[in-house]
């Protein structure tokens, strides 16, 4: 019998070492993941360019092998924007901020960025890649909570593979040429953790998907042109944690204003440009928290509701170039109000509102073609 229990030991064993081997394989040591790191600077400042800004280099003045002579690695967690999971040699990078860094070159699929695939956090906005496209090894990344790419010069098509970074809650990829036309925004289906989506400026050209409307996290959602159309799901305005919505500039999308709860966090409203219509409910004086309201250039019609009076927190109203009838209300409540804009509405004939003097803070105001006459008051 014990030979035979010898035998069964030793394949357990083996089995168990293989397990482990393809565990270890599959992700690099700290000390792999430094040097992967300091690759990734090397293959940014080789291609040097007339073009770039004096300070595209400061990011990596820590970016070094370690200075003591009998150590030739890399310390690459205390370098300025590397955080690891823990400080000795069983940590990981897990996150990695070079953000507003003035970086400049190509990023590519060889590029060694996307074997760090322990990362959490992966911030490159504001920074200027040339026109790369994101190449599809990003899809390795599957640990990602946030990624950041804004403003960074990022072009061509969002690869496909961003539907498989299903733990994100943060992804803006804001402010680049890109596209996303093959899956539109279908692409975010399995990404149901998403609390922020912010896209402005990407090419989308199709439709507002509903399953949007049960990503119960989300909190942002900033698509201005992109390209979006047909009807906007209502049940949108409804999640629960939505603070802002930011839809402007997409005029072929359709839609209008819901009957609002008084539970909403919604802060900052932005249809302008788009082909939004209806009435602009009573019930908006339940947006409590409500600071920015731009409506601009749609098809809002009927009176401008009373109850506007009641948001007292406003900063920012935009409802110029509508088709509001109607007397305008007093709005001599909203004592915080900044930026208010009128004009072109179809307003019944009245006299100058004189509420508008007693508004302190006021400091643009646009009343063209809004039917009032009268003196315009001295204090404005
Ligand atoms: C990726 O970019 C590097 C550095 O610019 C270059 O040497 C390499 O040939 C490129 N690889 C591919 C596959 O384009
Ligand atoms: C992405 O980074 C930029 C630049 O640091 C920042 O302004 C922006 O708010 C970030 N996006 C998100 C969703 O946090
Ligand atoms: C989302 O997940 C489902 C089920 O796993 C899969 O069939 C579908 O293709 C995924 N969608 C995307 C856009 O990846
Ligand atoms: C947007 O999509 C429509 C329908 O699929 C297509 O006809 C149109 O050419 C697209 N527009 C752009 C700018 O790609
Ligand atoms: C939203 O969630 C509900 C309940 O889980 C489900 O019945 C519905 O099909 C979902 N809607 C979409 C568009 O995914
Ligand atoms: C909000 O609505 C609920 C239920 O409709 C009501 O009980 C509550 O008093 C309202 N709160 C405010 C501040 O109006
Ligand atoms: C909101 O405004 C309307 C009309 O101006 C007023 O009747 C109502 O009492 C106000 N509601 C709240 C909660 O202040």
């Amino acid at each position: 019998m014990a030979p035979c229990l010898n035998h069964f030991n030793l394949l357990q064993l083996q089995t168990i070492s293989f397990v482990y081997m393809l565990i270890t394989v599959s992700s690099l040591s700290l000390d792999e993941e430094c040097s992967t790191l300091f690759q990734f600077k090397q293959s940014i400042i080789m291609q040097d360019d007339a073009v770039c800004d004096a300070r595209w280099l400061q990011k990596f003045n820590s970016w070094k092998p370690t200075s003591s002579s009998s150590d030739t690695g890399f310390d690459c967690c205390s370098w300025d924007g590397v955080v690891c999971s823990k400080e000795d040699k069983y940590g990981q990078v897990i996150s990695l901020d070079l953000s507003e860094s003035f970086l400049c070159g190509h990023i590519n699929s060889s590029s060694t960025l996307f074997n760090l695939v322990n990362l959490q956090r992966l911030n490159l906005a504001m920074n200027n890649f040339f026109e790369s496209e994101i190449p599809p090894q990003i899809g390795r990344l599957k640990q990602l909570r946030t990624l950041n790419l804004s403003d960074s010069g990022f072009t061509g098509e969002i690869p496909s593979e961003i539907s498989q970074l299903t733990q994100l809650s943060s992804l803006d990829m804001s402010g680049n040429p890109l596209k996303l036309q093959s899956h539109g925004l279908h692409l975010v289906q399995n990404l149901t953790r998403l609390e922020e989506l912010h896209l402005s400026g990407v090419d989308i050209n199709s439709s507002v998907p509903r399953f949007l409307a049960n990503f119960s996290s989300l909190s942002s959602i900033r698509l201005f042109g992109c390209s979006l159309r047909d009807e906007f799901p209502v049940a949108i305005f409804e999640l629960p944690q939505l603070k802002i919505l930011s839809l402007g500039s997409n005029t072929n999308l359709i839609g209008s204003f819901p009957e609002f709860r008084n539970n909403s966090l919604l802060k900052y409203v932005d249809v302008a440009l788009t082909s939004f219509f209806g009435i602009v409910p009573e019930s908006i004086s339940n947006l409590n928290h409500l600071l920015y309201l731009r409506l601009t250039g749609c098809s809002f019609s009927g009176p401008i509701p009373g109850s506007l009076s009641n948001l007292t927190r406003l900063t920012s109203l935009r409802l110029a170039g509508n088709e509001f009838t109607g007397f305008v209300p007093s709005l001599v409540s909203l004592l915080e109000l900044d930026y208010l804009e009128l004009s072109g509405n179809k307003f019944e004939k009245g006299p100058f509102p004189n509420w508008i003097g007693k508004m302190t803070k006021l400091s643009k105001l646009y009343l063209t073609g809004t039917n009032m006459y009268g003196e315009i008051p001295p204090f404005l």
